[in-house]
C-alpha cells in the first residue's frame, strides 16, 4: 500500500517538525503495511511559506533512514494553484502533480491552469476533493474535471462521512494528508477497507 499525500517531511511546512518524529511515523507506516510514501510538502501556499531547496535538502537527509526502515520514498509536493504565482514544484513520479485549491470560492483560473499543466505533459491529481465547497453538488463541474482526466484524492478521515464521491466511483486515490499528531492519529484500517481504491491508484501511478 502507499500514501501519496502527507506532510511527514520534517521542518519544511506546517507538518511534522522533527526528523525523529518523521522516523517514528514511517516506522508506524511500515508496521501497518504501507511500503511506499510520497512526501508532499506545501508549495506556493498562501499562508504556509516553504522553500523548494530546503525541501530537497531535507529529503536527502531523511532518505537513509527511510531505507533503513525499509520503506520506499519519493519526493513530490502539494502545489497550491494560484493564478499569477511562480509555479515551481516537485512533480509526483515525474509527470503527476498533486494540486490544492482555495476551498470556499471557485478559482476562476482553474480550468485554464489545469489545461496549461496538461499541455506541459502533466497529469493532475486534486488533493482532498471533499474540501472544496464550490465543487460539492456541482455535478457539471465534477463531470468536466473528470472529462479532463483530473484524478480525485480523498483524505482518509472523510471516507466514512462521504455520501457522494465514493458511491459514484469518483475517487482514484486515498491518502492521509498527515500533518502530525495534532490532527489525530491515522486510522490505518481504512487503507485495507478501501483497498479497491488503493488498487485503482496503483494502476494509475504504475506502482
Ligand atoms: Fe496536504
Amino acid at each position: 500500500m502507499f500514501d501519496i499525500h502527507n506532510h511527514i517531511l520534517p521542518g519544511v511546512d506546517d507538518g511534522l517538525k522533527t526528523i525523529e518524529g518523521a522516523i517514528e511515523t514511517l516506522k508506524e507506516y511500515k508496521e501497518n503495511g504501507i511500503e511506499t510514501v510520497f512526501f508532499t510538502p506545501h508549495i506556493n501556499h498562501p499562508t504556509v511559506n516553504t522553500d523548494i531547496e530546503k525541501i530537497k535538502k531535507t529529503y536527502e537527509e531523511l532518505k537513509p533512514y527511510c531505507k533503513e526502515i525499509g520503506i520506499k520514498t519519493y519526493l513530490a509536493s502539494e502545489l497550491y494553484l494560484q493564478p499569477n504565482k511562480n509555479m515551481g514544484f516537485v512533480p509526483l513520479k515525474d509527470y503527476f502533480i498533486l494540486i490544492e485549491l482555495p476551498t470556499k470560492i471557485y478559482p476562476m483560473y482553474l480550468i485554464d491552469k489545469i489545461f496549461d499543466l496538461q499541455l506541459e505533459g502533466y497529469e493532475i491529481i486534486l488533493a482532498h476533493v471533499e474540501r472544496y465547497q464550490w465543487l460539492q453538488d456541482n455535478e457539471k463541474l465534477i463531470e468536466k474535471l473528470k472529462t479532463m482526466n483530473v484524478y480525485f484524492q480523498m483524505n482518509l478521515e472523510y471516507l466514512e462521512k462521504d455520501k457522494y464521491y465514493l458511491k459514484s466511483d469518483l475517487i482514484d486515490f486515498i491518502a492521509t494528508d498527515y500533518h502530525g499528531k495534532k490532527r489525530g492519529p491515522i486510522d490505518f484500517s481504512l487503507f485495507k477497507k478501501y483497498e479497491n481504491i488503493i488498487e485503482k491508484g496503483k494502476k494509475i501511478l504504475k506502482l
